[in-house]
């Protein structure tokens, strides 16, 4: 959830570097501001003493804080965005947190499972506390070790050996990094269950939840792994576990160039998004298959042999990327005929789910650090499960844990809600699919060709799409005073009418649910009254089955008890005009592709209804980007 930032430069004149941690500093959390932003603060070490600001609310207010009253130049800094878990989103809340009487500042991601217990402790030794916090307890707990019990001493270790003492008592998950005034040229920091990054620069190093942390300065980059403490200095770089043996992270490079997580001239990240989309698919299925249509997945180090014996694949993942797996569903079961059931993350280990050696896991996911997900796939690998990561970010949990991954190539996702990352989730489980189809001999190879070729055709019928959004748009502005809106669909149209809902929940605030179409006449149908705007989701009529059929009776039902109908269908399809209000045509695809086409007109409506109402669509109210909390 919350975003983190650390860096140290050498002082002024000793290398050629003009960085300055503030603006290092800033910069990063401008970037990282997408995973919360209750409150945002920084510290730095400057003159023997630590100085830091911090605000409620968004980045912006914190700036305006340090324009009244600025920071002291400093080349060791760490700062810090949050997503409120402990403690509302005050400025006292905000981090950094500090103890040793004001000489260590501390910042955190996570939560300290343990912090009540830690904190009555504390209290007994005359620990004294100001916010809710469990990160002040981390941060008091730090600076104990560190006086009380390491006696300052910064000749044995120092502020890194008190980490890994402080380390050894906390439970649950986090990302701490502290600074000390006795110690100015260095930021400690530690990761369990929760992400955190170095950046390796020269004369300077960087620390990021993510890479987009300090990217305006470096491409290389070091994963850490779980339990693992990392002490940087302007030259140096070294990684311990928590109890001091030395241990190494693994350097690569950061493919993402800083201009794609730009705003590349659009007024929100999300509506660039949107508009990457087409390159987001094309890139997603670049250099996967041959000329004759053979898929070659470099990234599937799982033994062919074992695939071979899969007989149940089991999808897990969270919202937007849970909604993916259930399109991804239909094309897997009918491309391999493998069972495949499609679970929330946190539902999936608690009902002492099936699972064995034969289970192929795949879990999706855009950040590769949503905790929910994680503990499941840590979860099947302890049940035996083959897993494979689907996952838009390199070097993140997930992937990291898993057998296998197949990453998806959509660029930085930036705003909160998901859009471009759907669509590349979806495509690369679809190249999964193939590719058991292909490894088990479910299909002919040239029958894989035809399905690589429609999917090749994908990217240029987005652009289709985008380049007549402006009907869309106008109708999102037009019913910005909506109080509901229902969303139907019916086989992969069901769960795109479950996305279309979501994008319209968390960025307008508004009611909206999406129904299988079949299912409106159990009970929701209840719910239709005058005037209530219904979306449908329509299948080509050129469907072998009577799919579409179906689905033009389903709008009569609701038209007929006075319900809106706004109609998504394929070109040519003249038959649900006489039952629509309005009609938005996507270009002819074979069903098991059309969610890759018909989901971004309700993108593009989300967007542009809570734009007219005002709302920041790149940061919605109470939601994080990454969600690294169960
Ligand atoms: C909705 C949205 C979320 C995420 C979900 C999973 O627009 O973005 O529902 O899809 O939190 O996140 P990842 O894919 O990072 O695991």
């Amino acid at each position: 959830m919350c975003g983190i930032v650390g860096y140290v430069g050498h002082s002024t004149g000793q290398v050629n570097i003009e960085h300055k941690a503030l603006d290092v500093v800033l910069e990063g959390l401008r970037r990282l501001e997408y995973r919360g932003y209750d409150s945002a603060g920084i510290a730095v070490v400057a003159d023997g003493a630590i100085e830091s600001r911090k605000k409620s609310g968004k980045l912006s207010n914190l700036i305006g804080e340090l324009e009244g009253n600025p920071l002291p130049e400093s080349m060791t800094g760490i700062g810090h965005t949050r997503w409120a878990t402990h403690g509302g989103p005050t400025d006292q809340n905000a981090h950094p947190h500090l103890s040793d009487g004001g000489k260590l500042a501390l910042i955190h991601n996570g939560i300290i499972e343990n912090f009540a217990e830690l904190k009555l402790e504390l209290l007994n030794e005359g620990v004294t506390f100001i916010s809710e916090t469990d990160t002040e307890v981390a941060a008091a707990l730090l600076g104990h070790i560190y006086r009380n019990q390491l006696g300052g001493d910064n000749s044995n270790g120092g502020l890194t050996k008190a980490m890994q003492l402080a380390c050894q008592r906390l439970e649950g998950a986090f990302t701490l990094l502290a600074v000390h005034a006795d110690q100015p040229d260095v930021v400690v920091a530690a990761r369990r269950n929760s992400p955190l990054v170095v950046g390796l620069g020269e004369g300077e190093n960087f620390l990021g939840s993510d890479v987009s942390g300090f990217i305006d300065y470096t491409r290389r980059a070091v994963e850490l792994g779980q339990d693992q403490i990392v002490t940087i200095t302007a030259d140096s770089v070294e990684i311990t576990d928590f109890f001091g043996a030395p241990a190494e992270g693994k350097e690569y490079h950061v493919d993402w160039d800083p201009a794609s997580a730009e705003k590349g001239g659009y007024p929100s990240f999300m509506e660039k998004e949107i508009h990457d989309q087409p390159d987001a698919v094309a890139q997603t299925l670049l250099g996967r298959s041959d000329l004759e249509g053979k898929l070659t997945l470099d990234e599937m180090r799982i033994d062919p042999e074992l695939l071979k014996h899969i007989n149940k694949i089991i999808v897990l993942a969270c919202g937007t990327s849970a909604y993916a797996g259930q399109v991804a569903k239909y094309a897997i079961e009918r491309w391999c005929r493998i069972a495949t059931e499609v679970e929330l993350s946190h539902e999936f280990r608690y009902r002492d789910p099936i699972v064995d050696e034969n289970t192929l896991v795949v879990s999706i996911s855009q950040s590769g650090e949503t905790m929910d997900t994680l503990m499941a796939v840590r979860y099947a690998k302890e049940q035996g499960a083959k897993t494979i990561s689907i996952c838009n970010t390199n070097g993140s949990t997930i992937p990291r844990e898993s057998d296998a991954v197949l990453y998806t190539h959509a660029g930085p996702e930036i705003a909160v809600a998901s859009t471009k990352a759907f669509l590349a989730q979806i495509t690369a489980a679809y190249l999964l699919g193939l590719y058991l189809a292909q490894l088990r001999g479910n299909m002919f190879q040239g029958e894989i060709k035809d399905v690589l070729a429609d999917l090749g055709k994908i990217p240029a019928k987005i652009q289709e799409i985008l380049d007549h959004e402006d009907r869309i748009k106008d109708l999102g502005v037009e019913m910005a005073n909506a109080k509901s809106v229902l969303f139907l669909g019916r086989h992969v149209g069901f769960p795109v009418a479950m996305e279309g809902a979501l994008k319209l929940k968390e960025l307008a605030y508004i009611h909206a649910e999406g129904f299988a179409a079949g299912e409106l006449k159990h009970g929701p149908i209840a719910l239709i009254e005058e005037g209530q705007p219904v979306f449908v989701i329509v299948p080509s009529p050129r469907g072998r089955d009577s799919l579409h059929a179906k689905v033009v009776s389903n709008i009569q039902e609701v038209r007929a008890r006075g319900a809106k109908t706004i109609v998504i269908a394929e070109e040519g399809d003249e038959a649900v005009k006489a039952y629509a209000e309005h009609v938005f045509y996507i270009p002819p695809t074979p069903t098991l592709l059309a969610p890759l086409l018909s989901t971004v007109p309700l993108q593009i409506f989300a967007l542009a209804l809570a734009s007219a109402k005002g709302y920041d669509v790149d940061q919605p109210r109470n939601l994080a980007k990454s969600v690294t909390v169960e």
